[in-house]
């Protein structure tokens, strides 16, 4: 079967004001939709079907393919980083915050700096590594799922279709205000078993 566009977790308006249902209706009915679209009509032509998303990113060479199905991954994962029910990190991911960073607000300074320092079009990154958080900026539809060994926690799309209707050219305020106000923390910590790949694949 062919992959599908996983529906949001989420009423397209409930993220407003910070994500408006305008912005979601393009990014997940528009983007998405077409990362997905391409990723078939390339598997299709490759003859790979039968394989996974995080499969095919794995074992593609970098191209269309890799990066397309990237993108099918990435936002499938971005989604389920958000919420309209913000609740602050709790538990074992509050611990490894405080160890990393010292406090919330320092990580979220953090994951902030780097989507405003990131050149271009890409996505900004936290990882598992080796029991410990790391940030990390990949490129254009570069994906966790194309380097053996990365645990995404949680994703923050910087691409200009992310954010332009909501906040014109201003990523920053972009960035503050998905980080400071709609991240699913419950789940950032639920990738924490090192399963998060496996929480937007398909196929
Ligand atoms: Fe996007």
């Amino acid at each position: 079967m062919p992959f599908q566009l996983p529906p949001l977790p989420f009423d397209h308006a409930a993220l407003a004001p910070h994500m408006s249902a305008e912005t979601l209706d393009f990014h997940h009915g528009k983007h998405h939709q077409a990362y997905v679209d391409k990723t078939n009509h390339l598997v299709a032509e490759a003859g790979l079907e039968g394989q996974s998303v995080v499969q095919i990113i794995a074992k593609s060479p970098p191209g269309p393919l890799r990066s397309n199905a990237g993108q099918l991954w990435n936002h499938s994962f971005f989604w389920q980083c958000l919420t309209p029910d913000f609740e602050p990190p709790a538990g074992r991911l509050a611990a490894l915050i405080s160890k990393a960073c010292g406090t919330s607000d320092e990580l979220l300074g953090a994951l902030s700096d780097a989507a405003t320092a990131h050149f271009g079009s890409g996505w900004i990154w936290l990882l598992l590594d080796k029991g410990d958080l790391r940030i990390e900026a990949l490129h254009d539809g570069d994906s966790p799922a194309a380097h053996p060994g990365m645990e995404p926690l949680l994703g923050l799309d910087v691409w200009e279709h992310a954010y332009y209707l909501d906040y014109r050219n201003a990523r920053p305020a972009y960035a503050k205000a998905v980080l400071g106000k709609l991240v699913n923390w419950a789940f950032v910590a639920r990738n924490l078993d090192g399963d998060g790949l496996a929480r937007a694949d398909q196929g």
